[in-house]
């Protein structure tokens, strides 16, 4: 048993609703607190010496100066595996170059295919280990990772492979998810249907045998997979037990309807969402993801996440963080802007990055700070935890705590 702390602030982000709005006052933060640990979880979270006076054999784990702790974030959608990098397409389409101009130029999510196809599987696993180390430094003990740079049935494999090769070596939960249908490849032969039909039958039957990935996506978008094709591919991956997450409403309406019609856990983009899917989404038990850092890497709106969650959404917020359309990869700075520019709460915000971003995943063991919950949180040099939005990502964690241990 040990007891961490003492804290100038704990925020649980206990008793909060899974959806909907949520007002600062709402939040319970714990002043001169710690927190008490045994096998990983929490077993007690309250005032710090209240606790060390009640577990006199509890090992002290003393916090010096004010700071403050909460639950690790969670980032639910990222492409980070991937090899090359897309600047040349940044700056084209900062200087007016369209979406088209682009890809002739040998850019889009095509390039990055080539690139992490070409790269070792060393390179791959050290950079992706790279942007894990980042992203701890924000806060994040919980990444999804997607494949969907590979495109064949061989780097597929290689993506998702890298991922749990990545898994071995952190103690950062990885959440991989087979994102075969990002595209329909280049090289393939055959239609749209074929290539769906490809996935369902060649690939994800590997992905299961060697438990690679319980998640499957897809882009629907005009320029990658239609409503219908989607869908009946949808269907039939649930039907061989993965769980379904969308990309969905990016740049046109409509998909983010057919990921609650086939029971999806989350849909996410939704910048191009309609006001009817809003109330659609916000009534289902699929996670509406924004990501903002999408929104800034390619000059579009931001997800209607003030509509979203007035009309009751389950909420969250990730990075998107890859090579393309988000660069930047900073999930808090990302977090922090949407909430300016949506005027969310911090309350909302949080929760958008914790609870509910776990929720987007199926993750029941995390995202507040509550007896029995996993021992995953963040502390940092602050004596006031509205500086994280604040100082809108430049603050950096000082320590996370991963199943209770010092990790970073
Ligand atoms: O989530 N929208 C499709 N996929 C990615 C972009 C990937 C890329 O551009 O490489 C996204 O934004
Ligand atoms: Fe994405």
């Amino acid at each position: 048993m040990k007891l961490i702390g003492p804290f100038k602030q704990i925020i649980t982000l206990d008793h909060l609703p899974i959806r909907g709005k949520i007002s600062d006052e709402d939040l319970e933060i714990i002043t001169a607190g710690g927190i008490l640990i045994r096998d990983k979880k929490i077993l007690k979270v309250g005032h710090f010496e209240t606790l060390k006076s009640e577990n006199p054999d509890a090992e002290i784990e003393n916090i010096k100066g004010e700071k403050i702790a909460l639950p690790a974030f969670v980032d639910s959608h990222t492409h980070i595996c991937f090899g090359g990098n897309r600047a040349g397409d940044f700056a084209m389409r900062n200087a007016g170059k369209s979406y088209l101009e682009i890809a002739e130029n040998g850019g889009g999510i095509w390039s990055s295919v080539l690139h992490t196809r070409k790269a070792s599987e060393e390179e791959l696993l050290k950079t992706l280990l790279e942007r894990i180390d980042f992203q701890m430094s924000l806060g994040i003990a919980a990444i999804e990772i997607k494949s969907g740079y590979g495109l064949d049935l061989e780097n597929e494999l290689k993506m998702l492979r890298i991922i749990k090769k990545a898994q071995e070596k952190t103690s950062v939960t990885l959440i991989p998810t087979c994102l075969s249908a990002h595209l329909k490849p280049k090289d393939f032969k055959g239609n749209h249907e074929d290539y769906l039909n490809f996935i369902l039958s060649e690939i994800l039957p590997k992905v299961k045998e060697e438990n690679l990935a319980k998640r499957v996506d897809i882009f629907i978008e005009k320029s990658a997979f239609q409503p219908e094709e989607s869908k009946n591919f949808l269907l039939r991956a649930k039907d061989l037990g993965f769980e379904i997450t969308v990309h969905a409403d990016q740049f046109t309406p409509g998909s983010s309807r057919i990921a609650v019609e086939v029971g999806a856990i989350s849909a996410d983009h939704l910048e191009a969402i309609s006001d009817e899917d809003i109330d659609f989404l916000a009534k289902s038990e699929t996670a509406a993801t924004a990501l903002p850092g999408a929104s800034l890497g390619l000059g579009e709106p931001f997800a209607p996440a003030r509509k979203l969650l007035n009309s009751g959404a389950i909420l969250a917020i990730a990075s998107d963080w890859n090579p393309g359309s988000a660069p930047m990869g900073n999930l808090i700075a990302q977090a922090s802007v949407l909430a300016t520019y949506q005027k969310l709460s911090t309350a909302e915000v949080l929760a958008a990055i914790t609870f509910r971003a776990a929720k987007a995943l199926n993750l029941q063991d995390r995202g507040i700070l509550k007896p029995e919950m996993k021992a995953d949180f963040a502390v940092f040099n602050t004596d006031n935890f509205q500086d994280i939005l604040y100082k809108q990502g430049s603050l950096k964690a000082e320590f996370v705590y991963i199943n209770g241990i010092l990790t970073y």
